[in-house]
């Protein structure tokens, strides 16, 4: 039985009720696949313009990637001003920074329109920079963020919650909202408009081609329109994978007296950076940061403690640590989110590559999409098209690759265990045995849980997450829990029995042009 790793703040009596599992064959005009902010919104959108949907989710709506954001609502975007105006050009900041305000915007409207309580809160962000700022970072964000006809005040001083040390840029009317109140707001809208949900239904069979999803109960869903909104998509292999890399993202909570931080949304410019902000009580700060790429981590549970050092150095009054959890994020090389149709497919959409803004990202994915259904060809649809190349991002291109191409490495190395006597109740690791590496599990009873290694997506070896308890894929960043089922895609099917024929190695992992 699967033992699972760590429960996000968000997780709780609040959650999205479960809805049924789909329990026979449907025709419907658009199945979205993944019932997180992006495919709900896209949803929420469609059965608002009278198109009927269906929806099929894994696990839980939310439960995929949703309940573990820390839900800034930000239109400050977080690769830096300067950086998108080098990729995008200062057009295309104008509109990525506009988009993400829409977003927002959106949110508030559909909460505002169904009566959703989750705490939505209008308050400014902070982006703080540091005392010694000798690349002139400051500068460079300040020049781009009046170029692109941003909202932003620069203020010399950061501001008191953040110990008033180096300098900072204030951008007005972000928000925050509680994400899981959220999605069951749009769950319940989405039923009302005659949309239909079925939580509990894998996909583990997909055919672009003739537009069906099936379960694995076997039921198959028809439709004239496919949407993958999976964090990364489970539909192609390649098109979009070596445009983005899958990194673990970490949070923390912990209590913090009323009225000690102004309510604000907080980031740095740290490498890696960090991003802070109080839940809608006022009363625990909720403090994000420490990642890096998935599955080339050994020891993830020493990133919360050192995500919880900074907490405590930078906000001395915080008190009991009551939650800890991480999450994937999607980083396009471009830094923009890839959403609108799949390369390729005239009737496939996919909403991915999230870039840390996951709640705007996926809600502007709906609107996108929406817009592409009703037959719109303006607005963000070139910006956020999911086959653009961008030339200016050639070298994080290459580097994101050739980091996925130098994970085949593992294949010849040895394992983590001697044997698994080395094992723990609770522990994993990596055996080579013969030419065969084996993911092993020990698990609370102590009995041992065998998988191969290979990743069946493309066959890179997979690594045991200690934190979530999960085998982490460290080439696209698929993961699967101590069962093998999978838990984040690429890879639509699990890992493999120890006595299944190991796939062959494919060895075109640079993948198709940029
Ligand atoms: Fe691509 Fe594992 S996710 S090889």
């Amino acid at each position: 039985m699967r033992e699972s790793g760590t429960k996000s703040l968000w997780v709780g009596d609040g959650t999205p009720r479960p809805t049924a599992p789909l329990h026979k064959h449907l025709s419907t005009q658009v199945c979205i696949i993944g019932a997180g902010i992006g495919g709900l919104s896209t949803a929420y959108l469609l059965a608002k313009e009278g198109i009927e949907v269906v929806v099929l989710e894994a696990r839980q709506a939310g439960e995929g990637e949703t309940l573990r954001t820390t839900a800034h609502l930000s239109s400050a975007l977080d690769d830096g001003f300067a950086e998108l105006e080098r990729l995008h050009g200062a057009e295309g900041v104008k509109l990525a920074y506009q988009s993400h305000v829409d977003a927002i915007d959106e949110i508030e409207r559909i909460i505002s329109a169904e009566g959703i309580e989750c705490g939505f809160t209008r308050l400014d962000g902070f982006l703080c920079f540091p005392v010694l700022d000798a690349e002139g970072l400051f500068d460079k964000e300040v020049q781009a963020a009046m170029k692109a006809g941003v909202s932003f005040e620069a203020r010399n001083q950061a501001p008191e919650s953040w110990g008033n040390i180096g300098p900072a840029m204030r951008f007005p009317r972000q928000a925050q909202f509680n994400p899981a109140a959220y999605l069951q707001g749009l769950v319940q809208a989405i039923e009302n408009l005659g949309g239909k949900i079925f939580t509990g239904t894998r996909v583990t069979k997909f055919s672009s081609d003739s537009r069906t999803a099936t379960s694995d109960q076997g039921f198959q869903v028809r439709a004239a329109e496919m949407v993958v909104a999976t964090d990364s998509p489970i539909v192609d292999r390649l098109k979009i994978h070596t445009k983005q890399a899958a990194y673990r993202s970490y949070a923390i909570a912990l209590e913090i007296p009323a009225g000690a931080i102004e309510p604000a949304l907080y980031w740095d410019t740290e490498t890696p950076y960090h991003y802070v902000r109080l839940d809608e009580s006022g009363k625990i700060l909720i403090v994000g940061g420490e990642d890096h790429k998935t599955g080339q981590d050994n020891d993830p549970a020493a990133r919360f403690v050192s995500l919880t050092a900074w907490a405590r150095r930078k906000f001395p009054m915080a008190g009991a640590l009551i939650a800890q959890w991480s999450g994937q994020v999607m980083e396009p090389v471009d830094g923009l989110a890839f959403l609108g149709r799949n390369p390729g497919d005239d009737h496939l959409y996919v909403i991915t590559g999230d870039s840390g803004h996951g709640m705007t990202h996926g809600t502007l994915g709906g609107m996108i999409i929406r817009d592409l259904m009703m037959g719109k060809t303006d607005g963000y649809l070139r910006l956020y098209d999911p086959a653009r190349t961008n030339l200016s991002a050639a070298a994080k291109y290459l580097q994101e690759n050739a980091n996925v191409a130098a994970q085949f490495v593992d294949w010849v190395r040895s394992g983590d265990l001697q044997s698994e006597d080395d094992l723990t109740p609770g522990e994993g690791g990596v055996l080579l045995v013969g030419l065969n590496k084996l993911a092993l599990y020990r698990d609370n009873h102590g009995k041992i849980v065998t998988r191969t290694a290979v990743c069946p997506h493309l066959g890179c070896i997979v690594n045991w997450n200690n934190v979530e308890k999960s085998w982490d894929c460290p080439c696209h960043g698929s993961r699967f829990d101590t069962d093998g089922q999978v838990l984040n895609g690429p890879s639509l099917s699990e890992l493999k029995t120890a006595d299944t024929d190991l796939p062959p190695i494919e060895p075109t992992m640079i993948g198709t042009p940029l």
